[in-house]
């Protein structure tokens, strides 16, 4: 069983119920999932926890959502010691935009910048592709966490 964080950034809604979803696969596999609400960088301090999950869209020009803001903005400017993190992002997008799951890739390099260690590649999900992340991105993270504990 692994100690996971999940936190979210949406501006419409899709990534909110992606992460809902990541959220009881996760438990549903008998991990013990935390989740901030509102999100905040306050968990990832505490170095019982072993995993980060973020699941993020993007707006604007490859921006994150006000509600990632927070604990973006705290990765950039309080340094936080967060080397005992595992990390995974799952990126929502449209690739007809320039800035393509910008806001996921922001908060991915950032994360390694500050030491933590990144499990795989940010799962970059195109809307233009697939209408239900939600049935896509629980899978991969559960993965990536099974794969990493065996
Ligand atoms: C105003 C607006 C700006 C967007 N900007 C970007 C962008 O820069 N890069 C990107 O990959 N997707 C962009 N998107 C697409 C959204 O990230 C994508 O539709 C996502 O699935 C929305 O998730 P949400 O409902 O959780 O906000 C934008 C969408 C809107 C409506």
């Amino acid at each position: 069983m692994a100690k996971v964080i999940l936190i979210s950034g949406s501006v419409f809604g899709t990534a909110t119920l992606t992460a809902d979803e990541i959220e009881d696969q996760l438990q549903n596999a008998g991990h013990e999932v935390v989740r901030p609400d509102p999100v905040s960088i306050d968990p990832l301090l505490d170095e019982t926890m072993e995993w980060l999950i973020v699941c993020t869209s993007s707006t604007g020009n490859g921006d994150l959502p006000d509600d990632m803001l927070p604990v973006y903005t705290a990765l950039l400017n309080d340094y936080p010691r967060i080397t005992h993190l595992k990390f995974a992002v799952v990126a929502l997008g449209d690739s007809s935009y320039e800035n393509f799951c910008g806001g996921g890739l922001a908060v991915d390099d950032a994360l390694a910048d500050l030491g933590a260690t990144r499990m795989a590649d940010p799962l970059k999900i195109d809307a233009i592709e697939v209408s239900e992340p939600e049935k896509i991105a629980p899978g991969h993270v559960l993965k990536i966490i099974t794969d990493a504990n065996q």
